[in-house]
């Protein structure tokens, strides 16, 4: 296990910016950064123990400035759509940046993913690296001061283990989310049409319009494209006649996720490539995870020369469900005042075994 600190670059403001890799004892290893407390790299062993970076990501920090796709980010302080940017809470309601059509989506512009964040531990023992900032009162509309702290660790069995911590002074929204996207043939792969999923869901959260605000209602997958309750190729029915799946140009949906008791973690979805035969797991204690096909990647020019398009990538945001704040049916995202946000997620790693 080590942990290695390089220069990433500057900031205009002159700060510096890092990048941590978290290797373990195999050799695998993790890239993390403090500008935005991304996710920069997932280097894992595929079936021939060849390392495969299976993230999609930029090898310029300036990229990052940018970075309209979000890869890699820690999306706070609320991931997913708020209906008109309006977030009630105790009676009054928050106006939050309206930055895609009337609504907000992944915070607004001032995203975590923008900002600088400190280092607050790096832990050789744990093999992790604890990135933390102040969140002010009225930061992207919300109130409260929201002091939050994010874990990246990376264990001896592959598992990329992301853990929020975060207090607040006033009742606010807190529903934080990692938003990579994978690739599990390799980042610079192409497509992942032909890549496994599963997902232990058999509810998701239908979207009024293509402005991807839920209708607030449950819906069975059963029966429908949106089963992935036993394994099935992404691009199976990704391109189906129907009409969840035109509005949104592909899966961009919330899925509940099935034994949610806060705090528990449990397995809740499995991907896979054939051809490397790398298998990733997701564990988390959320209720509900955006699982987004990369429909809107137009062109990017990704880490090692590599060029990013349509689904060369799919995230599996863990999270609450998007507008839950404004929907009576969904799970409450307010975090109180003085309470503790704690939430984990783990993305873990392995080769498959017949
Ligand atoms: C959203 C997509 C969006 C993507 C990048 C996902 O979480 O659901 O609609 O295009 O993030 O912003």
């Amino acid at each position: 296990m080590s942990i290695t600190k390089r220069e990433f670059g500057k900031l205009e403001s002159g700060e510096e910016v890092s990048v941590y890799q978290i290797k373990n004892e195999s050799g695998a290893y993790i890239e993390v950064t403090d500008y935005g407390a991304i996710l920069r790299c997932i280097c894992v062993p595929d079936k021939d123990g060849n390392l495969q970076d299976v993230v999609l990501g930029y090898d310029k920090l300036e990229q990052y400035f940018v970075n309209g796709c979000y890869f890699g980010s820690t999306i706070g302080r609320n991931g997913n759509r708020i209906a008109g940017g309006k977030v009630p809470v105790n009676g009054q309601v928050y106006q939050m940046p309206q930055n895609e059509n009337e609504n907000n989506l992944h915070s607004g512009p001032d995203g975590y993913e923008k900002q600088l964040w400190k280092v607050k531990e790096v832990s050789e023992e744990e093999n992790a690296v604890t990135f933390t900032r102040m969140s002010p009162d009225k930061e992207q509309g919300l109130p409260g001061n929201f002091e939050v702290a994010v874990t990246y660790q990376f264990t001896g069995d592959n598992e990329v283990k992301i853990h929020y911590q975060g207090v607040s002074d006033q009742d606010t929204l807190v529903n934080m989310t990692n938003h990579s996207y994978f690739n599990l043939s390799g980042h610079q792969s192409g497509t992942v049409a032909d890549q496994y999923l599963c997902m232990r869901s058999e509810e998701f959260t239908p979207v009024i319009d293509s402005k991807s605000i839920p209708t607030g209602e449950y819906a069975k997958v059963a029966d429908t494209p949106m089963d992935f309750r036993t394994e099935k190729k992404i691009g199976q029915d990704v391109d189906a006649d129907y009409e969840q799946l035109k509005m949104t140009g592909g899966y961009d949906h919330n899925f509940m996720l099935m034994d949610y008791q806060p705090g528990k973690v449990r397995s809740v979805a499995k991907a896979y490539a054939p051809d490397t035969e790398i298998v990733m797991e997701v564990l988390t204690d959320t209720p509900a995870v955006q699982f987004y096909s990369g429909n809107f990647v137009e062109r990017e020019e990704g880490k090692n020369n590599a060029v990013y398009t349509k689904r060369s990538g799919f995230c599996l945001e863990t999270q609450f469900e998007p507008d839950a704040v404004n929907q009576k049916n969904f799970h409450s995202p307010i975090l109180k005042a003085g309470e503790k946000y704690d939430s984990t997620t783990i993305y873990r790693f392995s080769v498959k075994k017949d």
